[in-house]
């Protein structure tokens, strides 16, 4: 069987850093029965990987041919690379910037596109990122730019960190993802930008369960929309 083929539903679910889409993704995933992809994970996995391996963040060339050569693994809520548990170490601030870093060089993400979309298994697929909508799944059922005010995402990321009992200063966290919203957005290849097919869904003003609704909601819809025709 293609588990590539188009008639397997995707929601794709796109936006800037701690805009909360992971957690809107898994929770509708969840609900849905379908599986995840946190696209995110896997930029994150190449930026430690390619620490590990000594090459800097900016040499496109050694990164692209490093993706070829991991056997990155979802597993119960772990990330798994090479057998080897990367769950918090990926989860860093810093790979995070590094994941942002490596996602600019169009090879690289050229070299992710095929594992990506391995991921559209039945009986259906949420995936979030940047791109997920305009690149890896432009055939998407739904498609969803979910996002937040900068000061409101920075005060959740801060919060979340504090919760963990990291370090962190909310003026850095804000910094920082203002660096990393005009890095995603004004790169060449597949800038974080929203379909003018996708809804706009801010979270802002809304709890997760609320956007999680609006998600379920719209994806109801547009089964009934697909039916009529
Ligand atoms: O969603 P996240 O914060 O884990 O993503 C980390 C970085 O990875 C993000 O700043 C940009 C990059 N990324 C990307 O370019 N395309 C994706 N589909 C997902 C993430």
């Amino acid at each position: 069987m293609n588990n590539t083929t188009p008639t397997i539903p995707v929601i794709a679910i796109d936006g800037p850093s701690a805009s909360g889409k992971g957690s809107v993704a898994e929770l509708v995933a969840e609900q849905l029965g379908f599986h995840y992809l946190d696209s995110g994970a896997i930029y994150r996995i190449v930026a430690y990987a390619s620490q590990l391996q000594h090459i800097v963040w900016s040499d496109a060339e050694a990164i692209a041919k490093l993706t070829t050569q991991l056997n990155i693994e979802f597993s119960h809520g772990n990330i798994m690379l090479n057998g080897s548990n990367i769950t918090a170490e990926v989860r860093s601030e810093e790979m995070g910037r590094g994941a942002s870093e490596v996602a600019v060089h169009p090879t690289v993400r050229d070299a992710l596109l095929d594992l990506q979309k391995q991921f559209r298994q039945s009986p259906g697929l949420v995936g979030d990122g940047r791109d997920m909508a305009s690149v890896v799944f432009p055939d998407a059922a739904l498609k969803i730019f979910l996002t937040a005010d900068v000061e409101i995402r920075a005060q959740r990321r801060y919060q979340q960190l504090h919760n963990r009992g990291a370090d962190a200063k909310y003026e850095t966290i804000l910094q920082d993802l203002q660096v990393r919203d005009l890095r995603d957005s004004q790169r060449s290849a597949a800038p974080l930008k929203q379909m003018p097919d996708a809804l706009l869904l801010d979270t802002s003003d809304r709890s997760i369960q609320q956007a999680v609704d609006f998600v379920l909601d719209a994806y109801q819809k547009s089964l009934h929309s697909y039916k009529k025709i």
